[in-house]
C-alpha cells in the first residue's frame, strides 16, 4: 500500500473519491506518456512509433491478458463511447428487429438505439428486479428470433448496481439466440474482473480513464473472433481499418483493428498499456476485494449520518457510491467537498434517464473509491458530509 501511494503522487494533495469519473494514474503512466511524447518532438512521431512498437502493442497483449482473451480480439479506442459506436454502427438492424437493453444506459448508448428506433427498430427495456438488479427471468422471458441486440451496462454509473452480465451471456449462449451481445464495462473494468469468456459477450467496451487508471483519450473495445460473421459495415473505414486493394475494392482488416482508426494520441495509447500491466501487477482480484471492503464502510459510515440517504440499488454493490444531503443540491455538495481538498462528481438523470428518471432524482453525489484510498480517507470523507449541514 505504501508503494501504491507513493505511485499515486495526486495523494498527496487531494482526497480522491472520482475514481469513476477519471480516476488518478499511477506516475508510471504519466511518466511513460511524456517520454514518449518527448521521443516524439526529437525523434518525428512516425520513426519513434516504428522504434517503440513493443510498447505501443503493449495495450493489446495486456488487454487480452486481462479479459482473456487473444490480443487481435482489442481494438484500441479513443473512449468507451468510441468503442461501443463502432461496434454498434457495424450490427446489421431493419425494421421491426429488437433492441433488448437494461436500466443502466449510458447517454451515448443511448443515443444509438434511440437513433435506431427512428428507423423502426424496437426498442424493449428489460426491467430491473425489486433489488434493482437487471431481471434475467424477464430477460430470457422476452428473447426471440428477433432480438438481434442485447445492450447491458454491467456496472451502473448512478447507483453503482452490478448487473449479473455473465447470466445474460449463458442464457443467451442456452436459447441459441444469434443477438449481438454488446457490454459496456466502462465501469467495470479496472475493479472487477473481466472474463469475455465466463461473460459470453460479443463485444465489450471501457474507457482507459476511470477505474483502469489510465490517461484520458483512451479506450478499448474487445470484438470476439467469430462476431465479424454477424456484422455488416461500420461506417468508420480508414487505412488502419482495411486495405484499399483495388480501385474499386477494399478489404476490412481481419481482426478486431477493423474497428480502429490510425490516428490518434500515441502516447496515450502507451499509456494505457502502462496502466493496464500496473493493475495487472496489483492483481484485480486484490484490488476488487479493496475496493469493495472501502466502499462498504463508506455506505456504512455515510448510512449512519443524519440527513445522509445512501441511493445505491442492486444486490451486488460496486466501488461506486452515490448519497444525496437533504437540503442540499448535488452540486453544491461537490462545491463544498471541493474546497475541502475532497473529489466527487455528481451525475445527472440526461446521462441516465432510465435509472433517475424514473425515481425523480436529478442528479446524486457520486463517491467511486479505490483500492490506492484509505480507511482513514473513508472517515474523514463521512466527517466532512456530516459537517456539510
Ligand atoms: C457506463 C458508462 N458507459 C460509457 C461511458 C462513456 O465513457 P466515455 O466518456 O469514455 O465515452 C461512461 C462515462 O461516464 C459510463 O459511465
Amino acid at each position: 500500500m505504501t508503494k501504491i501511494r507513493a505511485d499515486t503522487v495526486g495523494c498527496e494533495g487531494v482526497l480522491h473519491f472520482n475514481n469513476a469519473g477519471s480516476s488518478l494514474p499511477p506516475h508510471q503512466v504519466v511518466d511513460a506518456m511524456v517520454d514518449y511524447l518527448r521521443a516524439e518532438e526529437v525523434t518525428g512521431g512516425y520513426e519513434i512509433a516504428a522504434a517503440r512498437a513493443t510498447d505501443l502493442n503493449a495495450v493489446y497483449d495486456a488487454s487480452a491478458r486481462y479479459l482473456n482473451c487473444e490480443p487481435g480480439e482489442i481494438a484500441f479506442a479513443v473512449s468507451a463511447g468510441d468503442g461501443w459506436w463502432r461496434a454498434f454502427s457495424s450490427i446489421p438492424l431493419g425494421v421491426g428487429d429488437r433492441i433488448l437493453v437494461g436500466h443502466s444506459e449510458y447517454q451515448a448508448n443511448a443515443f444509438g438505439w434511440l437513433q435506431a428506433r427512428e428507423q423502426g427498430v424496437v426498442v424493449e427495456v428489460v426491467p430491473n428486479n425489486p433489488a434493482g438488479d437487471f431481471d434475467v427471468e424477464v430477460f430470457e422471458a422476452m428473447l426471440d428470433e428477433r432480438v438481434k441486440l442485447v445492450s447491458l451496462t454491467m456496472v451502473a454509473m448512478t447507483n453503482g448496481a452490478i448487473h449479473p452480465a455473465a447470466e445474460v451471456g449463458r442464457i443467451l449462449k442456452a436459447s441459441g439466440s444469434e443477438a449481438v451481445y454488446l457490454l459496456d464495462a466502462c465501469q467495470a473494468a479496472g475493479q472487477l474482473r473481466l472474463d469475455v469468456q465466463e461473460l459470453g459477450c460479443d463485444f465489450l467496451n471501457y474507457t482507459g480513464r476511470k477505474f483502469m487508471r489510465g490517461p484520458r483519450g483512451t479506450g478499448v473495445l474487445f470484438a470476439r473472433g467469430d462476431v465479424h460473421a454477424k456484422l455488416g459495415h461500420s461506417g468508420f473505414v480508414d487505412g488502419r481499418s482495411a486495405q484499399w486493394t483495388t480501385a474499386d475494392s477494399f478489404r476490412y482488416a481481419p481482426d478486431a483493428k477493423r474497428f480502429e482508426f490510425g490516428e490518434f494520441g500515441y502516447g496515450g495509447k502507451v499509456g494505457l498499456g502502462v496502466a493496464t500491466n500496473y493493475m495487472l501487477a496489483v492483481g484485480i482480484d486484490a484490488i476488487a476485494e479493496r475496493v469493495a471492503l472501502l466502499s462498504g464502510l463508506l455506505r456504512f459510515g455515510l448510512s449512519a449520518i443524519p440527513n445522509v440517504a445512501v441511493l445505491d440499488t442492486g444486490t451486488h454493490k460496486s466501488g461506486i457510491v452515490t448519497f444525496d444531503v437533504g437540503g442540499m443540491t448535488a452540486s453544491d455538495v461537490q462545491a463544498a467537498l471541493q474546497t475541502q481538498g475532497i473529489n466527487v462528481s455528481t451525475p445527472g438523470v440526461m446521462l441516465a434517464q432510465l435509472e433517475l428518471g424514473p425515481r425523480s432524482i436529478d442528479a446524486v453525489v457520486r463517491a467511486g473509491v479505490h483500492y490506492f484510498n484509505t480507511e482513514e480517507e473513508v472517515a474523514r470523507f463521512c466527517e466532512v458530509v456530516a459537517e456539510l449541514r
